[in-house]
């Protein structure tokens, strides 16, 4: 198949799709050089940090499968690809352990102030006598999310011996059984925003999750708690959340996805010490990434032997 691969993926799995099919990487490219690029392009393999905008998959005139190496699909326009023929392949699953486990690392430097105590330490201060942690065990954690990555963080907390609850957008009950199985009590958002000694954000970025975690909610959030997002920027309001850090409202928080991201953006809370900032890296762990290669090189390769030729089995689209 003619491919265009428009993002990062494993290395090994790009060789094998260099060997197999005609392969075009363009990372880090621009909407203009997308569009040059796709216009003969069967299939296009995607992650987070580039835009496949209405222009773009208007000039992808033979595009028939999309592959979304990954969860998010923020930075598609799914309302014109839902006017499309097109089938769309999403691999949420390998990404969503990585994630959940980073959510849980970021709390627990938080929790025991340990880029601090680093930076501290490698300066020549010994801040022993000024370190004051304190322990996830027996702390309630909040999940804004309870989907597939959120309900995997609650339940590594609920094995950490946190209590944990959470939130799903639609209060749907057949999942409270599930959820209380995996160690998760579902609640509304403001109970868990205002409940919480910890609060980890996976909601997907939508017109009704923009913004969702402003000025009001983070005033709800009990005094000393911490804030971990690693779903998208957009979601927590950054100017907020930088009131709440600098008057001591909150104790820390960790930010993995931002406002800005990208090669020379510098995050308004970067002077701030009691937040850690990391550069979108939540499912970037080999394992992970080599997994969503094999997925990638099996969906494209069956979809070279198997066509979908009877449009009305096409999948357009996703979860909205
Ligand atoms: C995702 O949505 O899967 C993550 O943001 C990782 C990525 O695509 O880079």
């Amino acid at each position: 198949m003619k491919v265009l691969v428009a993002s990062n993926i494993a290395p090994d799995a790009l060789e094998v799709l260099r060997t197999r099919h005609d392969v075009v990487v363009a990372v880090g490219a621009s909407e203009s050089t997308l569009i040059e690029l796709i216009g003969d392009r069967q299939a296009l393999v995607f992650r987070s940090g580039v835009t496949i905008s209405r222009r773009v998959l208007e000039a992808a005139d033979s595009l028939q499968l999309i592959v979304r190496a990954g969860s998010g699909y923020d930075n598609i326009d799914i309302d014109h690809l839902a006017t499309r023929k097109i089938r769309v392949v999403r691999i949420p699953g390998p990404g969503a352990k990585a994630v959940a486990e980073m959510s849980f690392a970021l709390m627990l430097a938080l929790a025991r102030q340990l880029f601090w105590a680093d930076a501290n330490w490698r300066a020549g201060h010994w801040v022993k006598a000024q370190a004051s942690g304190r322990l996830l065990t027996g702390a309630t954690l909040g999940v804004v999310g309870a989907g597939n990555i959120g309900s995997r963080t609650g339940q590594l907390g609920a094995s950490w011996g946190m209590k944990v609850i959470g939130c799903i957008e639609h209060q749907d009950r057949a999942l409270t059984q599930p959820l209380r199985h995996l160690g998760i009590e579902l609640r509304t958002f403001d109970e868990v925003m205002s409940n919480s000694d910890f609060v980890s954000v996976h909601v997907p970025l939508k017109d009704s999750t923009r913004g969702m975690i402003g000025e009001r909610e983070i005033a709800m959030m009990r005094p000393g708690s911490f804030l971990v997002n690693l779903a998208r920027g957009g979601i927590v309001d950054e100017r907020a959340l930088r009131d709440a850090l600098v008057d001591g409202h909150l104790a820390g928080a960790a930010l993995d996805v931002h406002e800005a991201e990208g090669e020379g953006r510098v995050s308004g809370l970067a002077d701030l010490d009691n937040v850690i900032l990391t550069p979108h890296i939540g499912a970037s762990t080999s394992d992970s990434q080599s997994e969503i290669g094999s997925i990638i090189i099996g969906a494209i390769d069956e979809y070279e032997f198997e066509p979908v030729t009877d449009l009305a089995t096409v999948e357009n689209f996703i979860i909205r």
